[in-house]
């Protein structure tokens, strides 16, 4: 099935019930032909409104390491393990939530078949939630950051760092951002 089609057939996806308060279906964007392949966790607010990813807080911290780095956005397919926004309501915001790993797990058929299409050279997994989703249950960001494992499935390579979000985040923003670049050079380097 073409990326096209996938997109229009996840608007009606009701493998969980996460669609049921999001305001739509936020499908991976990008070319076919990407290279690089970025997983994040699922929208966030932003994206949920836009219908697009990483357009939001995280997005544009990805902007920024991405100018940094001389990788342009529209060659690199980005996409999240799971495509509908998880929020709690407190007041007039919306506070993000993560998904349990039942709709983990009923969400990465989508995943797959966006791996299937594009077959990128390296997948690059920002957090746990995505990682967990190409390497296993068992894997461990702390433990197992910057690895390089085989995803013979797909004929490809995954490697795994923190969300841009836990950058966002960090005691050390400076030094939490600079980790996550250095990771996405090395990532980037192995292209090539
Ligand atoms: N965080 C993600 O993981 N994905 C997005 O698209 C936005 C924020």
């Amino acid at each position: 099935m073409t990326l096209k089609a996938l997109r229009t057939e996840a608007q009606h996806c009701r493998n969980c019930d996460l669609y049921k308060d999001a305001t739509q279906t936020v499908f991976g964007e990008g070319p076919k032909s990407a290279r690089l392949f970025l997983v994040g966790e699922t929208p966030g607010d932003h994206e949920d409104k836009e219908g697009r990813v990483f357009v939001g807080p995280a997005g544009h911290l990805l902007d920024r390491a991405f100018e940094e780095l001389g990788v342009d956005r529209k060659k690199v397919y980005l996409t999240n393990a799971v495509k509908h926004f998880k929020f709690e309501e407190r007041g007039k915001r919306r506070i993000h939530k993560t998904p349990n790993r039942a709709e983990q797990v009923a969400c990465l058929p989508w995943l797959r078949a966006e791996l299937a299409e594009v077959k990128p050279e390296l997948v690059v997994c920002l957090g746990a939630v995505a990682a967990r989703a190409l390497l296993g249950a068992s894997f461990r960001l702390t433990q197992h950051r910057g690895e390089i494992h085989d995803l013979p499935e797909f004929n490809t390579r995954v490697t795994a760092t923190v969300h841009p979000s836990a950058v966002l985040r960090a005691d050390n923003r400076k030094e939490a951002y600079e980790a996550f670049v250095q990771d996405l050079t090395t990532a980037l380097a192995m292209l090539d």
